[in-house]
């Protein structure tokens, strides 16, 4: 047996061909973002280079910590389902164990070898287990074997060794990928969950309010309307009493009134039966021309419509934007635009206000509560496939753009 060390010197030109032979295996590999492309790739551009041989790559377990085979070439699949090994068990857990290369001239005399009749029924002889290494852990193991004995040298260790070097590299950032991919996907999903789940919130409480606080006013509103009749019918002459309930009567239409705004903020019944433009329209002018901000439109309608769930995404973006212009642009003009630009839609929102520094967006991110509006504007349309972006400079206004992709 013949762990690896590193004081081998080779000829010059054997030493050429395997810096070529690593660096073609490195390149094959280098951003592969899949882990299993990596292994295959991997394992497929180190056996091209070493003829006649058969192998594969063990990966260590992340729950078990149990060395098992991941991609493997020319070993029967029964050998690979059942060479599974713990660390320090027979060669390669070893090289699992200690991060040592190994090279066997025949693995069936080997008394240190974990499943000897797996390794007879296979023909194994010639044996190398390389580590596969990075930032100081070992993931698992490459394995070379040979069904003749003395098929390798010390140099093929030595280059084995090394690729399993540029092989733990790229597996360790293809696992941190895959992490970030499953994390990824695992947020998207919460986030839809979530803006399904404020969807149907906003829905009861705006099913609520109009069936029980909307009717309730209406209710009050008219009997005050009765009481002030009865009070000309009945002669009342006091002025004091008179005005309170002119006020009562009036606080009872407005906050019905106010009702009845949220109400469609929280359920934009126009969307659901007039479609986008018609919705956007209304909010845009109710919310916008009470406080003097004069608006104008350039709405073309889209045939056929975006799917409703894209419609609700951009009319809630649409209220973003307005609820931005209330609440930070000091605007005089807003203009709003719905048009198909070649397969996309693109909705613009855009106002004279005082504007402020895109950049300066990024610095905020992650402080609490504060800036979240943009952010969930975004999620809200990249959930269905859209996207936005704003562009901004301090005096000189805010242009919100959003885009959906039409088939
Ligand atoms: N139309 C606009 N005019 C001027 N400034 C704007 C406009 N839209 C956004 N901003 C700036 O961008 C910042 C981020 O906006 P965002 O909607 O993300 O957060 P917010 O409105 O401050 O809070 P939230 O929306 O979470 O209640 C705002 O604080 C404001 O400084
Ligand atoms: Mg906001």
């Amino acid at each position: 047996m013949t762990p690896f060390t590193s004081d081998d010197s080779m000829p010059a030109e054997e030493n050429r061909n395997d810096l070529l032979i690593l660096s073609r295996v490195s390149a094959a590999v280098s951003g592969l973002g899949d882990l299993d492309a990596v292994l295959k790739v991997g394992l497929d551009k180190t056996l091209e280079y070493m003829d006649g041989i058969q192998g594969g790559i063990m990966l260590l377990q992340e729950d078990s910590q149990e060395l098992k085979y991941r991609v493997y070439r020319g070993l029967s699949e029964e050998y690979v389902e059942k060479m599974r090994l713990e660390v320090g068990e027979g060669l390669a857990g070893r090289v699992a164990q200690t991060g040592r290369a190994m090279l066997v001239d025949d693995i069936s005399e080997e008394p240190g070898a974990a499943r000897p009749h797996l390794i007879d029924m296979e023909g194994l002889r010639a044996f190398v287990s390389v580590p596969l290494r990075s930032r100081e852990r070992i993931l698992g193991v490459m394995n070379c074997a040979s069904r003749i004995p003395r098929h390798f040298a010390r140099r093929d260790m030595l280059l084995l060794h090394s690729i399993g070097d540029q092989l733990g590299t790229a597996v360790d950032s293809a696992k941190m990928y895959e992490k970030l991919n499953r994390s990824q996907r695992r947020y998207w999903r919460i986030a839809r969950r979530l803006i399904v789940a404020q969807e149907e919130e906003r829905e009861r409480i705006a099913r609520d309010l109009h069936d029980e606080t909307s009717q309730v006013l209406t209710g009050l509103a008219l009997k005050l309307q009765v009481l002030t009749e009865m009070c000309n019918m009945l002669d009342i002459q006091n002025e004091r009493f008179r005005e309170v309930l002119d006020e009562a009567h009036a606080s009872a239409k407005q906050i019905n009134r106010e009702v009845s705004r949220v109400i469609s903020d929280l359920r934009p019944t126009l969307l659901s039966t007039m479609g986008l433009v018609p919705a956007v329209r209304e909010h845009v002018e109710s919310a916008l021309t009470p406080l003097g901000i004069e608006v104008t439109f350039d709405l073309h309608e889209i045939h056929p419509p975006p799917p409703p769930e894209a419609e609700i995404s951009l009319f809630r973006w649409v209220q973003g934007a307005v609820g931005n212009i209330i609440k930070h642009a000091d605007a005089n003009h807003v203009h709003v635009s719905l048009r198909r630009n070649n397969s996309e839609l693109r909705l613009q929102v855009s106002d004279d206000g005082r504007g402020f520094n895109v950049d300066d967006l990024n610095l905020r991110e992650g402080d609490e509560g504060q800036g979240t509006g943009l952010f969930i504007m975004k999620e809200r349309l990249e959930l269905v496939e859209g996207g936005c972006h704003i562009s901004s400079k301090p005096g000189e206004g805010t242009t919100a753009t959003a885009r959906f992709p039409l088939q």
